[in-house]
């Protein structure tokens, strides 16, 4: 794109330029467009980013048009050999993309024009913007999934590994935020792993529904020409063929659904990356988090920042605003195409660039995680994280639920006056509480003993938590 002419203030320039005969939309027009209406109804500053796409749905519909007899074989090598060379322009980053040309379906075809000559003309025959766009995000929004759900699964790869180092670490589980149960860290790890496996469903769901293709729609109503769009589909491999031409040019419910799951595996990352900020600080002081994950203060030496889990925490904010700006594009759109649908592009773009960023810096940091057993058990002792399991101890000894909630409400008040946890009462304190009470107590009172206990599926005992690590390796692989 010639950088001059998106920056030149639009009122420097906004008088009517002589009619632009480069516009393939010139014949039906006498007047010239308004220089800032053009960089207004420009989008090339963002869809250029689809050119891969949009050469390679160029070169399916020659190849299809050339079958169906439309274009000549020498006409359609002439077109895929132009295209071709554009693509090598494009990647090599010498392309001049000219806002002029509105889009990147334009300003490809401009340059195919120059490049092959006439016969570059009947590249857009049976096709129209509207279809070919639609390819082009659908394609786009294919090859993405298939990136990212590569990018997660690292990610849920990661997270077994912590999970299975730290089957048997003992931890406070929270309700409230408040030290509720003793838990293991591995299972808290794997809390984690199975909101973003529902994320990796979700996404892999997205893109069964984006695996459609949308040419041969035409503008709204299809063409009169004799196409082959299963010959199209099975080129671009294509999984379905859009099964009516208005719906096809101008639902974008497919971009909707994948940034829906996108903004839901956003606040699963927003989750993680919370407990990970709460868990570094210094009052909690759980895990240490790598410094190369870190920054520090400019003004204060001691501090030690996490801004990695900060930003991705932060980030979640523009998913769910992708999210929002699409529903509200789509809502009430009238069939068929509508040129709202232009700004579908940048939320979508955002949302894609968003998701790597975050699933790398998480599958990066997760293998790095130091975890501090020792304050994890400290943290898990203190808080009287067994009462429960000293309540039912109470009740197989045959005392009422009701009432060995009571006896250990005392208990732990008691503790509370002596500044001790529960194993820190004598045999004559618990005698004191209740005579049912015998030696075995302070077994039941031993965090490994409590989380032990929990061995059964969806539990946290550490032969548990090994299992469901076990079948997780299993389920990523499905
Ligand atoms: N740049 C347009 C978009 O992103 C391409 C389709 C334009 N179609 C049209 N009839 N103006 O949606």
């Amino acid at each position: 794109m010639s950088d001059s002419a998106n920056t030149v203030p639009p009122s420097q320039k906004s008088r009517v330029k002589k009619p632009g005969a480069e516009k393939p939309w010139a014949g039906r027009f006498s007047g010239s467009t308004n220089a800032f209406v053009e960089e207004f109804t420009a989008s090339v500053r963002f869809d250029r980013r689809l050119y891969p796409q949009d050469i390679a749905g160029s070169i399916a519909h020659a190849t299809m048009l050339a079958a169906a007899g439309i274009l000549t074989p020498a006409e359609r090598d002439q077109i895929v050999t132009g295209l071709a060379a554009i693509k090598v322009d494009c990647d090599a980053g010498t392309f001049k993309w000219s806002v002029a040309l509105e889009d990147v379906h334009m300003n490809i075809e401009h340059a195919l024009v120059e490049r092959v000559g006439e016969v570059g003309k009947k590249l857009h025959t049976a096709r129209s913007r509207n279809d070919q766009v639609a390819t082009d995000l659908r394609l786009y929004l294919r090859d993405q999934c298939d990136e990212l759900l590569r990018a997660l699964e690292r990610l849920l790869l990661g997270l077994i590994a912590l999970a299975e180092r730290e089957a048997a670490t003992v931890m406070p589980g929270f309700t409230h935020l408040q030290a509720a149960q003793p838990i293991t860290f591995g299972h808290h790890v794997l809390a984690w792993f199975e909101m973003l496996l529902r994320d990796r469903d979700r996404l892999r769901d997205a893109r069964r529904r984006i695996d459609v293709l949308p040419l041969g729609a035409g503008a709204l109503a299809g063409t009169s020409f004799p196409i082959r769009r299963e010959l199209t589909a099975q080129l671009l491999g294509f999984a379905a063929i859009a099964e009516n031409s208005l719906d096809a040019v101008s639902d974008r419910d497919f971009a909707i659904e994948f940034t829906a799951a996108g903004a839901l595996m956003m606040i699963h990352l927003s989750r993680m990356a919370e407990e990970l900020v709460l868990w570094n600080s210094q009052q909690f002081a759980f895990v240490e988090m790598d410094d190369a994950f870190c920054t520090g203060s400019s003004m204060m030496p001691q501090k030690k920042n996490p801004d990695v889990p900060e930003l991705v925490r932060g980030k979640t904010g523009r998913v769910v605003g992708h999210l929002m700006s699409l529903l509200t594009l789509m809502k009430a759109q009238p069939l068929a195409y509508n040129k709202d649908n232009q700004e579908d592009k940048e939320p979508v773009f955002d949302t894609v660039d968003t998701l790597a960023a975050c699933l790398r810096a998480f599958g990066d940091l997760v293998p790095t995680l130091q975890v501090r057993r020792a304050r994890l058990r400290a943290a898990a002792d203190a808080g009287f994280t067994t009462a429960t399991d000293f309540a039912d101890y109470l009740v197989r000894r045959g005392v009422p639920f009701r009432d060995a909630h009571r006896v250990v409400g005392a208990a732990v008040r008691l503790a509370i006056e002596r500044d001790c946890d529960l194993t820190g009462l004598t045999m004559d304190d618990f005698k004191a509480l209740h005579p049912v009470i015998a030696h075995e107590v302070y077994g039941v009172l031993d965090v490994d003993n409590v989380v032990a206990a929990r061995d059964h599926l969806g539990g946290t005992a550490p032969n548990q938590v090994r299992a469901a690590c076990a079948r997780a390796r299993q389920r990523v692989d499905d």
